[in-house]
């Protein structure tokens, strides 16, 4: 199968570690018709539509260079981007950045109201770590669990994405530092990317503390280079290929790399970026190549 090749096109990882992530995602979610089924239904709009599920995607194949078993992957996998499509919901609503489309469909919000977009988010992050901690034992062990739910944990609230989230309010019409502007994307954005690779590298038999260390460093530059490329696809991208609306930055006054550092500038940051990345993996023999593949992607994407 393509996730367990040496040398796989990225496109066929992609693939493979969507759908493995959607069927898991699915099983998981409770089901449309069962009661409240309003909120069910908002819970399963907001996580399965149109993601690109990075978040996912690095958990496998972060997991995958240190040989971890695909069915142990899908827990952590599954974990993480409930967080992120929690995060998303969270994100539109009126109260943040008021955002009417995510994803090519209305955002949650606009279609389930409010009060049931702020519940499917709150109810989104439980179900992130029900997924982590209740299951089988022989599957991943229970203290491997619960590290991983002390990393997600940390990774999702005031120290990571809802901190950052804090800071990404309070820059609103505000003239802040580049130092400030990258700390705040490395919390909203880079911590839950960075938590990704942890996580799959945390489902590896022993993972050794060099290797465990290089996919770390790797994380926290793509999780940079992630967000930076974000600000630069809502300053130059169109609404209907990135299915969000484009240059809603600008009309709420974000600070972003594209509008602090300029495009150009934005674009070097993010490349260097993922040359550093490229330079942690050297360590690590083919099997890295879809973690390669993935920190060019990161800047290369066009939605
Ligand atoms: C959007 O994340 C929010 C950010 C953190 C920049 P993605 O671009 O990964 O969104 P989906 O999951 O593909 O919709
Ligand atoms: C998102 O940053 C960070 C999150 C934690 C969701 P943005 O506000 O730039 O994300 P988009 O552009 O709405 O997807
Ligand atoms: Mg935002
Ligand atoms: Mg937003
Ligand atoms: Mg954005």
């Amino acid at each position: 199968m393509p996730m367990q090749a040496t040398e796989v096109s990225l496109p066929a990882f992609l693939e493979a570690a969507r759908t493995r992530v959607e069927t898991a995602l699915e099983r998981w979610l409770p089901a449309a018709e069962r009661p409240p089924a309003d909120l069910h239904q908002a819970m399963r709009y907001a996580t399965l539509g149109n993601g690109k599920r990075l978040r996912p995607v690095l958990v496998y194949a972060a997991g995958r260079v240190l040989g971890a078993p695909l069915e142990a992957l899908d827990i952590p996998a599954c974990a993480v981007e409930l967080v992120h499509a929690y995060s998303l919901v969270h994100d539109d609503l009126p109260a943040m950045d008021d955002d009417d489309l995510r994803r090519g469909m209305p955002s949650c919000h606009r279609r389930f109201g409010e009060a049931l977009a702020i519940l499917a988010g709150d109810a989104l992050q439980s179900l992130a770590f029900q997924v982590l901690t209740q299951g089988d034992e022989a599957l991943l062990p229970g203290r491997v669990r619960a590290r991983m739910a002390a990393l997600l944990a940390e990774a999702a609230g005031a120290h990571g994405m809802a901190g950052g989230q804090a800071l990404d309010l309070a820059a609103v019409g505000q003239d802040i530092t580049p130092a400030e502007l990258e700390n705040m994307h490395i919390h909203k954005t880079g911590a839950l990317i960075r938590a990704s690779v942890r996580l799959g590298a945390l489902c590896a038999p022993q993972p050794d503390p060099e290797r465990l260390a290089a996919l770390d460093h790797y994380g926290k530059c793509i999780g940079l280079a992630f967000q930076i490329q974000d600000d630069i696809l809502d300053a130059t991208g169109n609404t209907a290929s990135l299915g969000k609306e484009a240059g809603a930055d600008r009309a709420r006054a974000k600070p972003t790399y594209a509008s602090l550092l300029g495009l150009d500038a934005a674009r070097d940051e993010a490349a260097e970026l993922v040359r550093n990345a490229l330079r942690s993996l050297e360590v690590f023999d083919p099997r890295a190549e879809p973690l390669r593949a993935l920190a060019r992607y990161v800047v290369e994407r066009h939605h």
